[in-house]
């Protein structure tokens, strides 16, 4: 049987992937951004995971305004890095588990969550960036990634609530996979910001701290949060919290906290980061 043994949240700031690929490791601005990742590389050579269940948002870089999915599901053999204008970053391919995301595909729509089928697909970097904080740079992606997009750019995003139930399903159809398998589930965006318009560069600290502890000690706080809430306390962009709860509720009731890194600013964010440890 396949089982989910962590959940891992992190942002995924564009200017974190370029400060990286342009080796700013060291620089004053950026070290203490990265720091925060240096226990989590250690982690996950321990935990070897097999595949990442990555839950994310596509940036209008495969899927323009012209198509919208709310959920879906990339069930290819591969996923080619996206040029979102200046060229793909300089990091391996993601290579797919198309076997277990199909099996993933047909649990969750009978299950009665409405995924759309992706069978070729670029991933931008609400993917790339979070792989590249938590593995580094290395030849090859050491596990294979089921990327999981949510719409989170074009009213109307999913409700909290409805990606926490998501997880929820997440969880059951992952158990019911016949192989024995590793599988992690990553929820990457937020923290609190806004990009446009004339709150522009809003950071909450307070409501992203609130956010971080309630993760592991109040789920049922988060799964409250309305959309107008989040645009309110975290900004325009802050929406991208919900899918961090999609992880959640893949991890069952009780989780411990492994690991929290929270710094403020990285481009217009607040970036944060927790490890997770399903303990029900
Ligand atoms: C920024 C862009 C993002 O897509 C995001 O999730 C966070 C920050 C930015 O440009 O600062
Ligand atoms: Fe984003």
């Amino acid at each position: 049987m396949a089982r989910i043994t962590a959940g891992l949240s992190t942002s995924h700031v564009p200017a974190m992937g370029v400060a990286w690929d342009s080796g700013q490791q060291d620089s004053q601005y950026w070290a203490p951004v990265f720091a925060g990742y240096e226990w989590t590389k250690k982690w996950i050579a321990e935990e070897d995971p097999d595949v990442i269940i990555l839950v994310y948002n596509d940036h209008a870089s495969a899927f323009s305004l012209e198509m919208i999915p709310t959920f879906a599901i990339g069930c290819a053999d591969d996923f080619p890095i996206a040029d979102e204008g200046w060229g793909p970053r300089p990091v391996p391919p993601v290579v797919g588990a198309p076997e277990l995301a199909c099996h993933l595909a047909q649990s969750l729509i009978l299950d009665e969550f409405d995924m759309t089928i992706v069978n070729k697909m670029d991933v931008d970097h609400g993917l790339s960036v979070p792989l590249s904080m938590v593995y580094g740079s290395p030849d090859s992606w050491p596990a294979k990634v089921i990327p999981l997009a949510v719409n989170v750019v074009q009213y109307p995003p999913p409700t909290g609530e409805r990606c926490y139930q998501l997880g929820v399903a997440l969880r059951r159809a992952v158990q019911a996979f016949d192989q024995d398998l590793n599988v992690q589930v990553w929820g990457t965006g937020g923290m609190s910001h806004q990009l446009q318009g004339a709150r522009a560069g809003l950071i909450n600290q307070e409501f992203d701290s609130r956010f971080l502890d309630n993760m592991s000690q109040d789920v049922h706080a988060l799964r409250a949060i309305t959309h107008l809430e989040y645009l309110r306390e975290s900004g325009s962009e802050g929406i991208e919290m919900v899918m961090w709860l999609i992880m959640r509720g893949a991890l069952g009731d009780a989780v411990e906290e492994l690991h929290r890194h929270y710094h403020v600013p990285a481009s217009n964010t607040a970036v944060g980061h927790l490890v997770l440890r399903p303990t029900s």
